[in-house]
């Protein structure tokens, strides 16, 4: 069965961009394919964090990752840090890894201005951890956003350099995209982050999430009510396609270029969408919530599975690297 990996940050709060860009896709290839899915602890401290919270994140991320349906007996989910291989791959792919490649990703630069007064190595290996993660278990395909596939490709290139000079242990991973890969912030700018704080989050109040849908940024040059809109450009319908059935889309796309559909209407229509969709994951995450003992179980019920496909990869690694076995 062919294997897939992924991993999402212990950040604090899964946002519409993290569940239609991944989580979602996650779910419906978990019942085709081997998966491994983490909770990328370590990747989170490159930046500051509140360290007396991150239990307690970690929890709750994989606390969500099930309230969406990921299911134990289906896929390993795990954390990171629970599986030591991952750092220890980390350093040794970057004996592989030229530095040249690492400074030219997107990622690095954008969190290099953001965080200006800790630019530090973590964040600059991030890549390199990233693509530990993915080849610690051979996995040949990753599901993930638009936003990461440059990091995938660079997996793609570490894989083939110590391939090349070690032997061919790894496959070359290649990603697998959701049908609405990019999800811009509310501020119709960005990509929606934590971060940038321009999110919604999936477990945030019906009332908060209408607030910021109702203000958030339509196609720009719609000044006026009457003025006509144009879809392609607005991010509210790329999230209108992320939750709305093709009738609805054809309406919205019809009504808003003809300017018989307002945003706030096209907005309320969205808003019912993601509420449907949204409200059976928020109950079951209050379900989970009180059940913490579940997943602490399933966490570890993941990271031993996993140990042991970790410890196979590296016994071959350190076999080809020549390293003595103590
Ligand atoms: P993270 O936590 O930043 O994001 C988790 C997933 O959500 C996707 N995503 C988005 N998709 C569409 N629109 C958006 N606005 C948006 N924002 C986030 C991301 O692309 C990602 O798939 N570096 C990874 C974590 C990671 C990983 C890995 C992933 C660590 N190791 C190995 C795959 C394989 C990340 O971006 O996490």
């Amino acid at each position: 069965m062919k294997r897939i990996f992924s991993g999402i940050q212990p950040t604090g709060e899964i946002h519409l961009g993290n569940y239609v860009g991944a989580i979602r896709n996650w779910v419906y290839l978990m019942e085709e394919y081997d998966c491994v899915f983490c909770v990328v602890d370590y990747h989170a401290i490159t930046v500051e964090y509140p360290v007396q919270e991150f239990k307690k994140r970690i929890i709750e991320t994989a606390l969500i990752l099930l309230a969406c349906g990921l299911s134990p007996e289906k896929a390993n989910i795990m954390v990171q840090s629970h599986v030591q291989e991952h750092t220890e791959l980390a350093w040794i792919f970057n004996s592989v890894t030229p530095i040249g490649e690492v400074e030219r990703m997107t990622q690095f630069k954008d969190k290099s201005k953001q965080h200006r007064s800790n630019i530090n190595m973590g964040l600059m290996g991030y890549p390199v951890l990233q693509a530990a993660d993915i080849l610690l278990y051979k996995a040949g395909y990753v599901p993930v956003g638009e936003d990461q596939v440059q990091h995938i490709e660079l997996s793609r290139e570490i894989a083939r350099k110590f391939n090349s000079r070690f032997g061919a242990i790894f496959p070359e991973p290649q990603p697998i995209l959701s049908g609405a890969p990019k999800i811009l912030g509310v501020d119709g700018e960005s990509k929606m982050s934590k971060t940038l704080n321009n999110y919604i989050g999936i477990m945030e109040e019906e009332s908060a999430v209408w607030e910021k849908l109702r203000t958030a940024v339509t196609d720009v040059n719609r000044v006026r009510r009457k003025d006509p809109g144009n879809p392609e450009i607005c991010n509210i319908y790329t999230i209108h396609r992320a939750f709305s059935e093709n009738d609805t889309l054809l309406t919205i796309d019809h009504g808003c270029r003809s300017a018989d559909i307002g945003c706030i209407d096209c907005k309320k229509m969205l808003f019912e969408n993601v509420r449907a969709e949204l409200n059976p994951i928020r109950e079951k995450a209050f379900a989970l919530q009180k059940d913490t003992d579940y997943i602490i179980d399933v966490l570890k019920q993941g990271a031993s599975a996993c140990s042991k496909i970790a410890k196979e990869t590296m016994a071959e690694v350190r076999n080809v690297l020549g390293l003595l076995i103590p």
